[in-house]
């Protein structure tokens, strides 16, 4: 006789009532203690390490800020200088990543193949063989390192165009800018890429934190640990989200499209504001305040009028998602509402934007899985069964 698993069976799953306790979306699930990051979700504050986002995204640059994270502390300027040198001696790419991001078809989507190439970069790591977590922080610098590179060839392969190689006197921001458009960027467009890479680096246990962390529970090997990560970021829920943003914008087209956008498509629910509503922050997201704030400068600077045009459409569906979601639902917009603009202002491809993000998440995903591997527990979730039990095998010729 068919029969189901008695409550005691998966007491496990059960709370003091008997009910199951299903945490769906693992929201409530705090699973293990870090050093690295606090969000506080309901005074829009982000801090790694302790230190505020806002001063990070002032004063600090991604090399520096990748220290931080890493290692837990803001380094000294002989420290600084010599994780950063070892970066820039780390850019070049093996001539056999040339020759595959060559042979990816020109509509796979980038982040596909960037998942592809950092597979193939962890063959031919001089550590391969080296799982253990003494040979993660160099291969967490060669990664870093040359994800901008890789991101780049991609980008220009996927237009026909031949890659750039990096160079070594322009900073890990300035060499990616460089190596995307083939111009070394002024100052200020520097600037503007790495304050977008310091504010994607690193977001406590998100999705692709999280897959990264779970594949390297298993101690299994770095690579295939970010390539976990690089497959859940692509993720329109996710870091897919900054393309889907612009996306959102063009196709609203003109500031007073807006509402009418707005009711025909959000009021009913047939979609998402993209860009908008997050699992941590119930207000603002600290992030998106300071990407505005790039974005418009990123407006100025660049005397776009189309630019201009979708920075309005922007801004006004924000007043909306402010004055009907955020107060009253907490649904505010997030880091990936303004960072496309930012990037749109410097002529990079909006396919590249999600690649951007994981050009930056790198820091984050590498400092989680050193953390969380140096008191290493495999992740293994339970699941409350709800089926059947000693169903009776029907040959298949007997079945109907
Ligand atoms: N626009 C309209 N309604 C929304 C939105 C949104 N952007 N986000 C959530 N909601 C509604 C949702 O429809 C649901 O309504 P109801 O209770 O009536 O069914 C309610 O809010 C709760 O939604 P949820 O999906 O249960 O919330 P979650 O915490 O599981 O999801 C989220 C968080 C980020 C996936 C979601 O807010 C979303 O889909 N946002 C749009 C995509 C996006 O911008 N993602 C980037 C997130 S930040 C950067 C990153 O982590 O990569």
């Amino acid at each position: 006789m068919p029969t189901k698993p008695t409550p005691e069976m998966q007491k496990w799953c059960l709370d003091e009532k008997g009910q199951p306790r299903i945490d769906k979306g693992a929201e409530n699930l705090c699973m293990d203690e870090s050093e690295i990051c606090f969000i506080d979700g309901f005074n829009s504050k982000l801090y790694y390490r302790g230190y505020n986002i806002e001063d990070l995204a002032k004063y600090s640059t991604y090399e520096e800020t990748t220290y931080l994270l890493w290692y837990g502390k803001l380094p000294t300027r002989s420290e600084l200088d010599s994780f950063s040198e070892q970066l820039r001696n780390n850019r070049d790419i093996p001539q056999g990543a040339y020759d595959l991001i060559k042979l990816i078809p020109r509509d796979t989507h980038p982040m596909e193949a960037l998942r592809t190439v950092v597979s193939y970069l962890g063959n031919v790591d001089p550590e391969k063989e080296k799982l253990d977590l003494g040979s993660m922080p160099a291969k967490a610098i060669r990664l870093t390192a040359k994800l901008p590179t890789v991101v780049a060839a991609l980008a220009r392969s996927r237009e026909g165009k031949e890659p750039i190689k990096p160079r070594k006197d322009l900073s890990h921001a300035a060499n990616f800018l460089y190596m995307l458009t083939g111009n070394v960027p002024s100052d200020f467009w520097a600037r503007a890429m790495d304050v977008s890479l310091i504010l994607y680096a690193e977001h406590e246990m998100n999705a692709s934190a999280f897959a990264t962390v779970v594949v390297g529970s298993t101690l299994s090997d770095y690579y295939s640990s970010i390539v976990g990560g690089i497959g859940a970021l692509r993720g329109p829920l996710h870091g897919g989200a900054n393309e889907e943003a612009m996306k959102q914008f063009l196709e609203i087209g003109s500031p007073e499209n807006v509402d009418v956008w707005y009711k025909e498509n959000i009021l009913t629910g047939k979609k998402r504001v993209m860009g908008a509503g997050h699992r941590v922050y119930k207000t603002y997201d600290p992030r998106a305040k300071i990407f505005k704030e790039y974005a418009k400068k990123a407006v100025e600077v660049s005397k776009d009028s189309k630019l201009r045009k979708i920075y309005d459409v922007a801004e006004r569906l924000e007043n909306l998602v402010m004055s009907q979601l955020c107060e009253s639902r907490g649904i505010c917009t997030n880091v990936d509402y303004w960072s496309g603009i930012v990037y749109y202002a410097m002529g990079i491809p909006i396919e590249q934007y999600t690649p951007i993000f994981a050009v930056a998440r790198v820091a984050g995903w590498s400092a989680h899985l050193m953390e969380y591997v140096a008191r290493n527990r495999i992740l293994r979730p339970r699941l409350y069964y709800k089926g059947w039990l000693d169903l009776e095998y029907v040959p298949i010729e007997k079945r109907g």
